[in-house]
C-alpha cells in the first residue's frame, strides 16, 4: 500500500515532462532517452571533463577560433543596439572571449543565456559579472525556441544568435532544417545566426573523442541513468549498461548507445516495469558531422544566407555566420 505522500510523489513525478519523455523513450520499440536530459549537475561537470578531455578535439578548435578571431565576428556585429542569444552555452568558455571584445569595443547589447540546465544558468549569472564587470545579462532557464520566443517578446531590437559546441549535432540533418526554420521564424530579417559545426574528418579522430580513454564520455551517459533512479525513482543497475559509439563517415552521423549487458527489467517509478533484452541498445545521442556543402544546404532551406565562415588553424571545425534573410 503507498501512503498519501508517496502516492503524491508518484503522480508527480508521472506528470512531469521528463517523465513522460522518458517512458516513452523506453516504450518505443528502439529504446531512445533525449541528450537533452544528460545535463543535471553531474551531467554539466562531466561534460566540462570531457571538454578539457585530449580526444575531445572540439572544444580546442573552436576555442581557438574565438581566442584568435573574436575581433573579426565583433566587427560584424556592429550597429544598432541588439540582444545576444546564446543558445545552450554551458559554461560559456569560448563566448567568453566574444563577450569581453564586444565589451571592449562598448558595444550596446545584452546577454540571454538560454539553457535547460538551472545549474548553468545560476553559474553564469553569478560568474559572469565578475570576470565581465559591467555586462547586461538576463540568464534565461529552459527549452531553446520557447525561451528564444520569450525573449523576442520582451525586447524589439535586433537578434543575434550564438549556436556553439556544435549543439547543432545533436539533432539528425531534417532535424537541424526543421529547427533552424524554427530559429528563422522567431528571427526578423538581417538579424545573425552564428552556429558551430563539427566537419567531417578522419573517422578515427571523430570516434574517438566519443570514446575517450579516461571513460567520460561513458561516465557521462550513464550518468542519465543514475539521473532517472534519482528524480523518477526508477532502479537501474548502472554497472550493466555499456556505452557504444560508432561513426558512420557516409553519412556523418556519430551515434551514442548504452547496451543492456544482461537480460533485466528495470522498475519506474514503482509501477512500470521495462523489459531490456540481453545486448538491446537505448539510443542516447546523435553527433551530426558536416560537409561545407551541407552547412551551405541547411543554410539555403532555412531562410539564411551565409556572411562568413571562420575555422580553427587546422579546418576541423567552422563557425559560420548567417543572416536571416525575408
Ligand atoms: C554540448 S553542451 C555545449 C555547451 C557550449 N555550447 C559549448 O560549446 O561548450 C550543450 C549545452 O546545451 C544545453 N542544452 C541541450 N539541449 C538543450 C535544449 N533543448 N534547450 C536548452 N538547452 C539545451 C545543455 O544543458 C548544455 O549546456
Amino acid at each position: 500500500m503507498f501512503s498519501v505522500t508517496s502516492t503524491r510523489k508518484l503522480m508527480g513525478r508521472r506528470r512531469s515532462v521528463f517523465y513522460q519523455d522518458v517512458i516513452n523513450g523506453l516504450r518505443a520499440s528502439q529504446k531512445y532517452l533525449f541528450s537533452k536530459y544528460f545535463y543535471d549537475e553531474a551531467g554539466d561537470r562531466l561534460f566540462q571533463q570531457i571538454m578539457a578531455s585530449p580526444e575531445y578535439y572540439l572544444t580546442r578548435c573552436e576555442m581557438d577560433i574565438f581566442q584568435h578571431q573574436s575581433g573579426d565576428i565583433a566587427a560584424l556585429f556592429e550597429g544598432e543596439p541588439f540582444d545576444l542569444v546564446e543558445l545552450g552555452p554551458g559554461d560559456a568558455t569560448k563566448s567568453w572571449h566574444l563577450l569581453r571584445e564586444l565589451m571592449r569595443r562598448k558595444a550596446p547589447f545584452t546577454y540571454y543565456p538560454i539553457d535547460i540546465s538551472s545549474n548553468v544558468i545560476g553559474w553564469l549569472e553569478e560568474k559572469l559579472p565578475v570576470s565581465l564587470p559591467g555586462i547586461q545579462l538576463q540568464g534565461l532557464n529552459g527549452e531553446y525556441l520557447d525561451r528564444m520566443e520569450y525573449v523576442e517578446h520582451i525586447s524589439q531590437r535586433r537578434k543575434i544568435v550564438l549556436f556553439m559546441g556544435a549543439n547543432i549535432g545533436n539533432m539528425t540533418m531534417q532535424q537541424a532544417t526543421l529547427f533552424c526554420r524554427q530559429l528563422h521564424d522567431r528571427m526578423r530579417p538581417g538579424d545573425l545566426l552564428l552556429i558551430g559545426f563539427d566537419l567531417k574528418k578522419d573517422p578515427r579522430i571523430i570516434l574517438d573523442a566519443y570514446n575517450d580513454k579516461q571513460g567520460i564520455t561513458r561516465a557521462f551517459n550513464l550518468n542519465l541513468l543514475t539521473r532517472i533512479n534519482r528524480e523518477l525513482g526508477a532502479d537501474f543497475d548502472v554497472a550493466q549498461f555499456e556505452h557504444y559509439p560508432i561513426y558512420d563517415p557516409a553519412s556523418g552521423a556519430c551515434k551514442s548507445y548504452l547496451i543492456s549487458r544482461i537480460a533485466q527489467d528495470v522498475r519506474m517509478n514503482d509501477d512500470e516495469v521495462i523489459h531490456f533484452a540481453e545486448s538491446e541498445p537505448i539510443y542516447m545521442e546523435i553527433s551530426q558531422k558536416y560537409s561545407l556543402g551541407e552547412t551551405h544546404y541547411l543554410a539555403r532551406q532555412s531562410g539564411f544566407k551565409g556572411v562568413r565562415e571562420f575555422y580553427d588553424s587546422k579546418k576541423m571545425f567552422a563557425d559560420i555566420l548567417w543572416e536571416r534573410l525575408p
